[in-house]
């Protein structure tokens, strides 16, 4: 761990001069001292309740900014903004909360964020590693009360640029801290912020005897758009299908002790998305989530393999979302720095890669296709072929928090019409 958020660091540090980003403090995951707090009651319920509102809420207004491929961290996004949150003036703050389902009560809060620090991974089969960081100019301090806070909450680091002093400097060595090109980022502010999520899974098992070709991808209309490198295995996991949304479920376990599970929703049926994505509510977490059975039999899974990189420019996304004072108004983050930080931007980096190296369900050995022909109402439940856009999640399985939301839909290998 320590060495993860060194690296972080030492990279930002090499861009330009050693001084260029320094480190205020550093998280150290779940230092929080609860003391007072310890009489709460579980607070899993309301933390799971704002997680997944807070995905559905961003999930809808990435989607439809690119090209319905994408991937964000809402848990990232959602620790930082936290962060600010305890930070900003009363109006801003109660703005903020209700964004993020956080309750008045600073004990609850403190247990959200304690669940929230606690979803990561450096296991050896499961990395998933959050940065998040508010980069000030030289001449901002930041308050002690509140960087204390945020601090023993691992909501997020504050490092310092010369943004004011050397912009083109200060602006290279963000980008390098987040391994971010596209996302413009405006500097006309005393500050930025940053938070960045990679998923490495070593994905030892799962795919280790998967057969890997070309084979097409399709529109949601059916019509083939070009070709990816599928990978089909035969395996025993949890399906389900989600009428609402007209989707087929498929649960995979991730990791040796399945800490975290990719969980793929695959439309069927010729239902275009996008109208079905606007209208999301929630629940639909919840419906996905129990509508999963075990499997009968062994299912034919076909997955393209891919890495999603995706720069989320969050500003626009939280102006979306109704958060516009954060930008303009300086009292809005009293409580931050002194001066108060005005964030000119926010940018998310996040990528998740998926390949024959990966996920790790169950194995059973030589199993081959059964000869006969299948009813349809067999073959529905015994194939899972995402050979078209399909949505996915990556949950942690202790609390099913969503740590990554995705959505695949443009193949590798783009035919040219
Ligand atoms: C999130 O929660 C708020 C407040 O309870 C609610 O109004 C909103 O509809 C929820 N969002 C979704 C996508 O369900």
């Amino acid at each position: 761990m320590i060495a993860i958020i060194l690296g972080f660091f030492i990279l930002t540090c090499s861009a330009s001069k050693r001084d260029v980003v320094s480190l205020y403090g550093s998280l150290d995951t779940l230092r929080t001292d609860l003391g007072a707090c310890s009489n709460y009651p579980d607070v899993v319920d309301g933390y799971r309740n704002a997680m997944h509102n807070f995905t559905i809420e961003t999930y809808k207004r990435v989607a439809p900014r690119g090209t319905y491929q994408f991937v964000v961290s809402p848990h990232s996004l959602w620790m930082t903004v936290a962060a600010i949150a305890e930070g900003a003036n009363h109006e801003t703050q109660q703005q903020l909360f209700q964004l993020l389902l956080l309750p008045n009560d600073a004990c609850i809060r403190q247990k959200y964020y304690q669940l929230a620090a606690s979803r990561f991974s450096y296991s050896s089969d499961a990395i998933v590693v959050s940065n998040r960081a508010l980069v000030i100019d030289h001449g901002v301090t930041p308050n002690p009360a509140w960087h204390n806070f945020v601090t023993k909450n691992s909501l997020i680091e504050v490092v310092s640029a010369p943004i004011r002093h050397n912009p083109v400097a200060a602006a290279s060595s963000i980008r390098q801290a987040v391994y971010a090109n596209y996302v413009p980022l405006n500097l006309q502010g005393n500050s930025v912020l940053i938070d960045t999520m990679d998923y490495n899974g070593l994905w030892n098992t799962a795919f280790a005897d998967a057969v890997v070709q070309r084979a097409p991808f399709h529109s949601i209309s059916g019509q083939r758009i070009g070709t990816v490198d599928m990978m089909t295995v035969k395996r025993r996991c949890k399906i389900g299908y989600v009428p609402s949304i007209s989707a087929k479920i498929l649960e995979l376990p991730i990791g040796t002790n399945s800490q975290y599970s990719m969980v793929i929703a695959l439309v069927v049926g010729n239902s275009d998305v996008r109208p079905v994505i606007r209208e999301f509510k929630s629940s639909i977490v919840t419906d996905v989530l129990t509508s999963l059975r075990d499997s009968y039999v062994p299912i034919d899974i076909a997955l393209p393999q891919f890495t999603l990189n995706s720069e989320v420019d969050v500003k626009v996304i939280l102006e979306d979302l109704g958060i516009t004072s954060l930008w303009t108004d300086p009292d809005a983050t009293r409580y931050i720095s002194t001066p108060p930080a005005l964030p000119s931007s926010y940018v998310q980096r996040a990528t998740l890669t998926l390949n024959k190296h990966g996920v790790n369900p169950p194995l059973v050995p030589g199993l081959r296709s059964s000869g006969y022909p299948k009813t349809p109402e067999e073959s529905f439940w015994n194939e899972f072929i995402a050979d078209r856009p399909f949505m996915f999640g990556l949950f942690d399985t202790e609390t099913y928090t969503c740590l990554m939301s995705n959505m695949y839909s443009q193949p590798t290998y783009p035919d040219f019409i």
